[in-house]
C-alpha cells in the first residue's frame, strides 16, 4: 500500500503533492532564516527536500501506466499473460483494473481463434487425406475408379462442402451480417417439411398444440436448426425407438421440442455441445459423426431470434431439445 492509495480523485492526490511541497519548502525557508543559514543555502535544502517529498507521495501514481504500457508492448508481441498490479483506487487504478480486463478478453478470444484454426485444419485434413489416398490408390492402378470407389470420394467431397458451407454461416451469424428474414408459418407444415427432407431411418412422433399453430420466424434458419436437432436425436436414438417432434404455446412462447431415448447429455455436457467443434468422446469415435457445429449455429440463430435452446432430460432416458421462440417480434411484419 502506498501513502496515497486509498484516494479516489487522481486531482485531489496532485493536489495533496503540491501543497505538501510548497509547504516543506516554506517551513525550511522560515526555519532556516530564523536560524541564521543564508537564504541561498535554505533555497536549496526546502528544494532537494520538497522534491523527495513529492517522490515519496507521489510513489504508485504513474507506475500502473508504465505497466501498461508494457503490457500493450507485450500484446503487441503476442504475449496475452502479462497483468498490470496496483493498489490504488483511484482513475488511473480503475484503468488498469478495466485494461486487465480488456487483455482477459482478447486472451480467451487469441485461445477461441486458435482452436478455430486448429479444429479447422484437422476436420479439413481428414476427408482431404482420405480422398487423397483414394485418388493415389487409382492412380497406381490399386483400386479401380468403379462405382463404390467414386462413391467414397463423393461422401468426402460432401463432407468436405458441407463443413465449409457450415463455417460460412457461422461466421456471417457471428458478424450479425444475416439479417432474419421474419415472416408467420404454419407449424406443422414446416416440421413435417423438415422431417420428409431429413430423410432419416427412424420414425417420428409429431404432436402440434393448437393444431393451427402458427410461428414467428426465419423460415430458412429455423428449417436449418430444427434439422440439425432432428438428425442429432436420429443419430444418437436406440434402434427402433421414435424421435418425439413437438410444437405447442404456452405463455406467449413457442416451444418446439426434440426428444429421443439415446444416451442424453450430462449436465457437465450441456453446455459445451454447444462450442464450436464440441463432441461427445463416443460421436468422435463414430465414423458417422458430424463436426460439431450444428448446436453452435442452432445458438446463434436462435439468439438472433430473441429465444432459447436448452437440454433437459428426457424420462426415462435421451435428452429434449427445447427451442423457445418469441410468438411475435416488433415490427416482423
Ligand atoms: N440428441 C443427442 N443425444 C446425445 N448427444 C447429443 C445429442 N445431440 C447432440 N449431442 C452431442 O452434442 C455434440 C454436438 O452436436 P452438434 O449438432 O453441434 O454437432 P454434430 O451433430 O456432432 O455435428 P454437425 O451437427 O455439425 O453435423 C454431438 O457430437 C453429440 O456428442
Ligand atoms: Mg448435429
Amino acid at each position: 500500500m502506498r501513502p496515497l492509495d486509498s484516494i479516489r480523485s487522481i486531482k485531489t492526490k496532485i493536489g495533496i503533492v503540491i501543497v505538501a511541497a510548497v509547504g516543506v519548502t516554506i517551513a525550511v525557508v522560515v526555519l532556516g532564516v530564523k536560524a541564521g543559514f543564508p537564504l541561498l543555502v535554505c533555497g536549496l535544502t526546502a528544494g532537494a527536500l520538497a522534491l523527495a517529498m513529492v517522490q515519496f507521495l507521489a510513489r504508485g501514481l504513474t507506475s500502473p501506466l508504465r505497466q501498461m504500457s508494457a503490457a500493450a508492448t507485450a500484446m503487441a508481441a503476442g504475449d496475452y499473460q502479462r497483468r498490470v498490479e496496483t493498489t490504488s483506487t483511484d482513475e488511473v487504478g480503475e484503468l488498469a483494473l478495466a485494461f486487465n480486463g480488456m487483455v482477459a478478453e482478447l486472451a480467451e478470444v487469441d485461445r477461441i481463434r486458435r482452436d478455430l484454426i486448429a479444429n479447422v485444419s484437422h476436420e479439413l485434413r481428414t476427408p482431404i487425406t482420405a480422398l487423397q489416398a483414394t485418388l493415389e490408390n487409382m492412380v497406381d492402378g490399386v483400386v479401380a475408379p468403379d462405382p463404390p470407389a467414386l462413391e467414397i470420394m463423393l461422401q468426402q467431397a460432401q463432407r468436405l462442402g458441407g463443413l465449409v458451407s457450415q463455417l460460412l454461416d457461422l461466421s456471417r451469424l457471428e458478424s450479425g451480417v444475416v439479417p432474419l428474414q421474419v415472416q408467420r408459418f404454419k407449424a406443422r407444415p414446416f416440421l413435417e417439411a423438415v422431417v420428409r427432407e431429413a430423410v432419416l431411418p427412424v420414425a417420428f412422433k409429431m404432436s402440434v398444440e393448437p393444431e393451427d399453430l402458427s410461428i414467428d420466424a426465419d423460415s430458412d434458419r429455423l428449417h436449418q436448426v430444427v434439422t440439425n436437432l432432428v438428425k442429432n436425436a436420429a443419430r444418437h436414438s436406440p434402434h427402433g425407438q421414435p424421435v418425439g417432434l413437438c410444437a405447442s404455446e404456452r405463455n406467449g412462447e413457442i416451444t418446439i421440442e426434440v426428444c429421443d431415448r439415446g444416451p442424453g447429455i450430462s449436465k457437465e455436457e450441456s453446455e459445451r455441445v454447444f462450442e464450436r467443434f464440441y463432441r461427445s468422446d463416443e460421436a468422435r469415435a463414430s465414423p458417422d459423426g458430424g463436426t460439431g457445429l450444428g448446436l453452435a449455429i442452432a445458438r446463434w440463430v436462435i439468439d438472433l431470434h430473441g429465444g432459447s435452446i436448452e437440454i433437459l432430460a428426457n424420462s426415462p432416458s435421451g435428452c429434449r431439445m427445447v427451442v423457445t421462440l418469441p410468438t411475435a417480434r416488433p415490427g416482423a411484419r
